[in-house]
């Protein structure tokens, strides 16, 4: 394969010594990556300065690269080598980055990648614009893979993100909010970007329906068990391993699944009336004392809604997992599937 951009500029990280799937994924991946991420560097520059400067502070920050490693690693999985994927990687990783920029601004968040947000540096309208920026770019990059379908799923997936972003928002503060519905809004502002990821390398590969549907069944599972464990680390994680702030979700009044079901078993159980009185105010009505969250954190932990939302993510790792068992067993397909565990596993 030609280079397709100078690779000079890259933060894809070398791994030596792997100590875990991410890693060891990270390592199989690291020749396509350092070429996705020198086309991110490449594609995200503008005139307008204040463009790049933004983008650059976001982008250089680093972040997982989970989703496009995983457009790549799939694409290695089926034996198939190109430009495209490398394109629809890094678009797919411009989606990402474009929806973090907004999420920040809507969430009012004050870390990201273990820095201030960009919202606070430079301000709302700023992030949503070059977001807006970012978003637009990622529309090229789709066109230059050459694929009409792959253009449709991941376009497809962008406006599915938004309207779970939206139906979140609307959700606000409501201690109605069921478990289905939960489930819902992650498919669409996580696991949509997850699943097109992963389904747009059997398209560009042009492999049989069939795959291209495990695929996306690969990356939809991986989703939400990736934002199953997002949603407890919000209550039980450490902002420094993190680097985002722990407990946006309480604040805001986000009815995540650790909410949910805590608002459902307070209802139902005898003597749950104190705990049910404390969601009501905390979340419906917004009324926050100091020493609150630590309150719902210990609540969560008792009640078993921290564990059993772990066990949910942990059954849809399973299923990700699962997804892959059409494809030859090669040690690309091996790496994605110990991904789906090593998701669940950085809950604990
Ligand atoms: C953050 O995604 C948004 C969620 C879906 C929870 P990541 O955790 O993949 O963010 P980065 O890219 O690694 O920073
Ligand atoms: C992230 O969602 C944005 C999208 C998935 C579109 P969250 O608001 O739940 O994630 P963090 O905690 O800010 O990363
Ligand atoms: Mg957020
Ligand atoms: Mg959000």
């Amino acid at each position: 394969m030609d280079a397709i951009v100078s690779v000079d500029a890259t933060s894809a990280k070398r791994v030596e010594q792997p100590r875990n799937a991410a890693e060891r994924l990270a390592q199989l991946v690291y020749e396509d990556m350092r070429l996705v991420d020198a086309l991110i560097l490449e594609r995200m520059q503008s005139h307008v300065t204040l463009i790049p400067d933004l983008a650059r502070y976001l982008i250089e920050a680093g972040g997982k690269r989970v989703r496009p490693m995983i457009t790549v690693a799939c694409a290695n999985m089926l034996g198939y080598r190109d430009e495209a994927p490398l394109k629809l990687a890094a678009a797919v990783e411009f989606i990402h980055t474009a929806t973090l920029l907004h999420d920040d601004v809507v969430d009012k968040s004050g870390m990201r990648r273990g820095q201030q947000a960009a919202n606070l540096i430079w301000g709302n309208a700023s992030s949503v614009l070059v977001g807006d920026f970012l978003f637009a770019r990622s529309f090229t990059l789709m066109v230059e893979a050459g694929s009409m379908k792959a253009l449709g799923v991941l376009s497809s997936a962008a406006s599915t993100i938004a309207e779970g972003e939206v139906r979140q928002l609307a959700a606000i503060k409501d201690i109605g909010v069921s478990v289905e519905t939960y489930m819902a809004i992650i498919g669409a502002k996580t696991a949509a970007l997850f699943a097109a990821a992963a389904q747009v390398s059997g398209i560009v590969a042009e492999r049989p329906l069939a795959e291209e549907m495990a695929l996306e069944t690969y990356g939809r599972e991986l989703g939400l068990a990736f934002q199953l464990v997002d949603d407890a680390l919000d209550y039980s994680g450490r902002e420094a391993a993190l680097g985002k702030t722990v407990g946006d979700d309480f604040r805001e009044g986000k009815v995540t699944l650790p909410v949910a079901l805590s608002i459902k078993q307070a209802g139902s159980r005898d003597g749950g009336e104190d705990e049910a009185r404390f969601w009501t105010r905390t979340i419906s009505e917004g009324d926050q004392l100091d020493g609150d969250f630590d309150i719902a954190l210990s609540y969560m932990r008792e009640n078993g809604a921290l564990s059993a939302t772990l066990q949910a993510a942990h059954d849809h790792a399973t299923r990700a997992r699962e997804a892959l068992a059409i494809f030859p067993k090669n040690k690309w397909r091996m790496t994605l599937e110990d991904l789906a565990d090593f998701v669940v596993e950085r809950a604990y």
